[in-house]
């Protein structure tokens, strides 16, 4: 701690990403970025945003964007934030929507950042054991709170929750904002985004980073009652009026316009992640239920540091999380290509050996 720093900076315990290793030919299966590139519409729309028009500022509600995303839905724009990533999403979320006297609720096992917002604005939590077999059990949440928040599928297990159990905790919770945060929903779960004009403590929040393959653009986006945006909009225009420039603005518009191509990407994921699974299986390792473009699996004989070191040896390189303990024998496999995932499983036989 620098005597120039304040208290807050000093108290603050970041996020830690998964690493971006600047090593020749990686086989990079650890942040559940796409193996495949982008919209080639998406391409062309950002390259068309090179020009004179850069010396003005972007849109700051980008009306454009919201508009494609509420098309895509079937909702009005009023119903869309957007934001510099999810993850800013998220944070907007958490200091607009889930500070409030009681705590908020979120699974023991879940994405690491949501305590780190709540460190970051003071919020008071209560992390909930998932179940022995790493599901989310709603009665778990039906305790007084100040707002809900978990990924579905969750991450890193990759487990989903049926949109039915997700309908009985929002009836059965009206009085707090609830969160669902679909950064891999397109992989095969059921999203929720149907419920948002039903219920107006609802907020859905997704992603360009995983299923549009757009994760060095940086967009996400919340789905909700307009009273729910507008609080977001009150954060955003009290920290940064253009968190989404000119080419992301164009750019993921366009992504968001190219259904086929989405599905197309989403289709090939799923093809390859069930592969991956029976692969995993016969080597012995029991692989959880994923709905998600990564897979969490544990060897029965051998811990997950060991196996993620030894990969590493090899220049595969996955996510491995030491805490808590009972996810430890765990590596976070993201779904590559079909070869990345056949190099995977050819080094883990070897290892294995
Ligand atoms: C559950 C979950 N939510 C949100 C994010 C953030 O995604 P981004 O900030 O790239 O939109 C991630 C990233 O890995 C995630 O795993």
């Amino acid at each position: 701690m620098s005597r120039y720093w304040s208290k807050v900076a000093g108290g603050l315990t970041p996020y830690v990403p998964g690493e971006q290793p600047k090593l020749p030919n990686l086989v990079k299966l650890n942040t559940n970025e796409s193996p495949y590139g982008p919209s080639p519409r998406a391409l062309a729309a950002l390259r068309a945003e090179v020009g004179d028009t850069l010396r003005l500022y972007p849109d700051p509600n980008s009306d454009r964007l919201r508009e494609s995303i509420a098309a895509f839905y079937k909702l009005k724009p009023a119903q869309v934030f957007v934001g510099n990533g999810s993850d800013e999403v998220l944070a907007h979320t958490f200091l607009a929507l889930l500070k409030h006297d009681e705590p908020v609720l979120f699974p023991d096992i879940t994405y690491s950042f949501y305590p780190v917002y709540c460190g970051l604005y003071d919020i008071d939590y209560r992390q909930v054991p998932l179940t022995e077999s790493f599901e989310i059990c709603v009665d778990d949440y039906m305790t007084p709170n100040g707002g809900i928040i978990f990924p579905n599928p969750n991450a890193p297990t990759g487990r989903p929750l049926s949109l039915s159990e997700i309908e009985r905790l929002l009836r059965s919770n009206a009085e707090s904002v609830v969160v669902v945060d679909e950064a891999y929903v397109d992989f095969g779960a059921e999203s929720a985004v149907g419920l948002v004009d039903r219920y107006p403590q609802l907020l859905v929040v997704h992603t360009l980073s995983k299923s549009r393959a757009l994760a060095g653009l940086r967009v996400g986006y919340a789905l909700g009652d307009a009273e729910l945006i507008e609080a977001l909009c009150r954060v955003k225009d009290s920290f940064n009026s253009y968190p989404l420039d000119r080419f992301v603005q164009a750019g993921a518009a366009a992504a968001i316009d190219d259904r086929a191509y989405f599905e197309q990407l989403c289709a090939k994921i799923i093809a390859t992640r069930a592969r991956l699974v029976s692969d995993l299986a016969s080597l012995g390792f029991d692989v959880l239920p994923s709905a998600a473009n990564f897979v969490f699996a544990r060897h029965s004989q051998r811990g997950g540091t060991e196996l993620a070191a030894k990969l590493r040896e090899r220049s595969i390189i996955v996510r491995h999380f030491k805490n808590p303990p009972r996810i430890e024998p765990f590596l976070r496999i993201t779904v590559g290509t079909d070869a990345q995932c056949a190099a995977l499983i050819a080094a883990l036989r070897t290892i294995l050996a």
